[in-house]
């Protein structure tokens, strides 16, 4: 797919004016790869985070959730590989000094800054170092962590040992991961600091491939069925073995077309039993799993499925991008699925100077809210501008009180308009009903 950078260009500036992303510490000139997340950008990416919630942990028995400590022993990740693996290609330019990815240019040789000769490439570990405690040496140092994945593995003795699970099962966590980007860019897409949803699945080896198809399957179905992406824009794509991560013996990467291009979305990988055995050998304690039925012990291995949620949050705003033409004027909206909206509907009186259409209407924005917390009441300029902004963050339903609520139509008493994001169109809906009607066109 090309790239449409004036669409890039449309969402960034969407999402600043309407509260989605800011720039991190942006009054002090911004810190390169860090964003803030607005009102509506964490509304979006809770709804995001709980649908995968709802899939992965609490629709299944055989998944269980951790919220580790981002600050691990560093003995965590010399086990793991990353001290010495977590490596990305860097080149500098003798001219300007400016640092690229290698594998990210075309020219090896050229600065695509300045034009100027570039270095031989060296290996650039991406951990974040730090300190833990008063003293400054060796034995203080940790990292911030770079993935999830690895709070998981240390627990895996914490789970067989509380909950017992039968294998297969699976370890689910939400969490903050940071990574040292030589070139963090592309708004939300490339970051330093960054958020990962991601499943350590254990399996007996000889079953890793089912397991693997099964949850390629569930990945797929997360971004078509409850976040509403387009199909068409969804690419699994094989990961050769020199471009897979050093634990991976088998990787499927699923790509979507972003305005940036067709680029990783999230991934899968076949960890084998690389992590457990390697804790194992460096901690001393024993992280292999004993089958009863069998009467076989084993360390078991792994399938890994995991998931960006920054990058999710832009593929979902992306893919709900759209523009038409309304009274001649050119209307932006995002046709968010209503399951994914940051919120969900809002509730207008027709009039801000008449008490009784306010006192009414808020009655409706009371009890809706009970039932739907993420609903907006909105009574600034006219319903016109009105619709415009709430099109704007993706509301699905527009609310109206109007004067025929009040019964100046007697046969519309205690109706109001809902108006639909998409099409325009309006329904007269009966108050009673309203909370109802809104939660069944959530759920679809
Ligand atoms: N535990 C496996 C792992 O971390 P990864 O492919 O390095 O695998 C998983 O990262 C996902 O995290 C990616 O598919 C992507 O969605 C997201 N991700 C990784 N690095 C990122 C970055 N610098 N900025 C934004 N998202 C990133």
């Amino acid at each position: 797919m090309a790239t449409n950078e004036g669409l890039m260009e449309k969402i960034v500036s969407l999402c600043k004016r309407r509260g989605f992303v800011y720039q991190g510490s942006e009054i002090y000139g911004g810190l390169a790869g860090t964003w803030d997340y607005g009102p509506l950008g964490v509304a979006l990416k809770k709804n995001i985070e709980n649908l995968w919630w709802k899939r992965f942990v609490l629709d299944r028995e055989d998944v269980y959730g951790v919220d580790a400590a981002i600050l691990m022993n560093q003995e965590v990740w010399k086990a793991s590989g990353h001290v010495g693996g977590f490596n990305d290609p860097m080149v500098e330019c003798q001219k300007c000094k400016h640092r690229f990815r290698e594998d990210h240019l075309e020219d090896k040789e050229k600065c695509p800054d300045c034009g100027g000769k570039l270095g031989a490439a060296r290996q650039f570990n991406m951990m974040f170092k730090t300190q833990i405690g008063a003293m400054e040496d060796e034995t203080s140092v940790s990292y911030l962590r770079p993935e999830t994945a690895q709070g998981i593995f240390v627990n895996f003795k914490n789970i067989l040992d509380t909950f017992h699970p039968k294998l297969p099962f699976g370890i689910a966590q939400i969490g903050k991961a940071f990574r040292n980007e030589i070139a963090p860019r592309d708004f939300i897409f490339r970051v330093r600091e960054l958020e990962q949803m991601e499943i350590e699945y254990f399996v007996r080896e000889s079953e890793w491939k089912k397991h693997f198809d099964y949850f390629l399957d569930q990945q797929t179905a997360f971004l078509e069925q409850d976040l509403g992406l387009t199909k068409s824009k969804i690419h699994p794509v094989d990961v050769p073995a020199e471009d897979r991560a050093h634990y991976s013996k088998h990787s499927i990467d699923t790509e979507f077309d972003f305005p940036i291009g067709q680029k990783e979305l999230l991934g899968l990988a076949y960890r084998t039993d690389y992590d457990l055995g390697a804790h194992t050998k460096a901690s001393g304690t024993d992280l292999s799993y004993y089958d009863e039925e069998a009467k076989e012990r084993f360390v078991p291995h792994v399938i890994e499925p995991t998931f960006g949620v920054g990058r999710l949050l832009l593929a979902v705003l992306s893919d709900a991008y759209a523009e038409d033409e309304q009274n001649g004027e050119t209307r932006v909206f995002l046709k968010f699925k209503p399951s994914v909206a940051p919120v969900k509907a809002a509730v207008f009186p027709l009039l801000k100077n008449k008490p009784e259409l306010v006192a009414y209407a808020r009655e409706v924005y009371q009890n809706l809210k009970r039932d739907i917390p993420q609903i907006m009441w909105d009574d600034n300029g006219n319903v016109g501008k009105r619709y415009r902004r709430q099109d704007e963050i993706g509301t699905p339903f527009c609310i109206t009180i109007d004067f025929d609520t009040l019964g100046e139509t007697p046969e519309m008493k205690d109706t109001v308009t809902v108006r639909d994001r998409d099409t325009g169109e309006q329904e007269r809906v009966v108050v009673a009903e309203l909370s109802s009607y809104v939660q069944r066109k959530i759920a679809g």
